[in-house]
């Protein structure tokens, strides 16, 4: 196993600087309205108030600006969503030729989005995994530049400046909060944000949330070798992945503290409150940290945790079906 991730501190720093400043220092807080039900501290680390709504613009960001200072200007990924709308978002402004595949049953608020920012969209029948097999194969054949969510190093790094944001205090005071929640899909986000506060807050406990539905990454973690999984079950459509990339299961072993899967109840009661004592709107993957801390309360007692509501994007049907189906005397 590798002692170092492949990430570096100086070239994230560095990242900062050709990210569009709209996504970056975003609003940290404490919410007390939160702590009585969860029974210690929190802090938001909020990534959904910018034109994506997710905090995936900051790697597409690093991709974009130095994509389009080379020769290529035709990139395509494979999204579960958000990665392809903030891709389309950085390429627009770019004048890069952007191609993003999806499958057919991501949500259509972010498919739509994803068209209205200007990118070719190309539906998949199947899940992200196939989508993933169909973007290679046009990047083969097209010679176009494939994005590979949290294998290419700059959708790493640009998830990794949230992480300066966390631990980067004042007067270089050391961050309050003693855990950081992150929910894991491919790892671009927890390998980032973990590899930072593993290097500047050692101190603070690296927590990857997965659903159970979704535990791909999880199981490998524990596991310390590339487990996959047939199929995944889950409404966090941002973190559904099946097969992850042995070099992001490398990283994560560095960095992470733990990886805990959590049931749906708890990930539409994390979405619940954050919208009844936070009055945030969040998609499932962004309620994840929350969810963790529901279940297993006398972990974090007096504890003070910071989660990053990650995205927002979802269709909004689904939405109230989800927060309006509260159990009975239940938030
Ligand atoms: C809202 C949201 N949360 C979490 C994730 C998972 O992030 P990562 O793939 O970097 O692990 C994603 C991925 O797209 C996402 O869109």
């Amino acid at each position: 196993m590798r002692q170092r991730t492949r990430l570096d501190t100086v070239r994230i720093r560095a990242a900062r600087e050709v990210i569009d400043p709209v996504f970056l220092d975003t609003p940290l807080y404490r919410c007390p309205a939160l702590e009585p039900v969860l029974g210690c501290a929190v802090s938001v680390k909020l990534e959904t108030a910018n034109p994506v709504r997710s905090f995936k613009g900051r790697g597409t960001e690093v991709i974009a600006s130095r994509l389009a200072g080379g020769g290529s200007r035709a990139v395509v990924c494979a999204s579960a969503g958000n990665l392809g709308q903030a891709l389309a978002w950085s390429g627009r402004g770019r004048g890069l030729d952007v191609t993003v595949v999806a499958s057919r049953f991501a949500p259509a608020a972010k498919l739509d989005r994803i068209r209205a920012l200007g990118a070719r969209l190309e539906l998949v029948d199947g899940d992200f995994d196939t989508a993933r097999e169909r973007a290679a194969a046009i990047a083969r054949h097209g010679g176009v530049r494939l994005v590979e969510d949290s294998l290419d190093l700059e959708t790493c790094e640009g998830a990794a400046t949230i992480g300066l944001e966390l631990v980067d205090g004042p007067g270089g005071a050391p961050p309050p909060f003693d855990a950081v929640l992150v929910a894991l899909g491919g790892g671009a986000m927890a390998t980032g944000v973990g590899h930072v506060v593993k290097a500047l807050a050692p101190g603070v406990e690296v927590i990857c949330v997965q659903p159970l539905g979704a535990p791909a990454m999880t199981y490998s973690w524990r596991r310390r070798q590339v487990v996959t999984t047939d199929t995944t079950d889950t409404i966090a459509d941002g973190v559904a992945g099946r097969c992850p990339i042995p070099a992001v299961l490398d990283d994560l072993l560095v960095v992470a503290d733990d990886a805990v899967l959590v049931r749906e109840e708890s990930i539409t009661a994390g979405m619940r409150l954050l919208l009844h004592h936070a009055g945030l709107v969040v998609e499932p993957s962004a309620a994840l940290g929350v969810a963790a801390v529901l279940e297993d309360r006398d972990r974090f007692a007096g504890r003070h945790v910071v989660t990053i509501v990650c995205g927002s994007n979802v269709d909004v049907d689904a939405y109230h079906r989800w927060v309006g189906a509260a159990p009975a005397g239940q938030v």
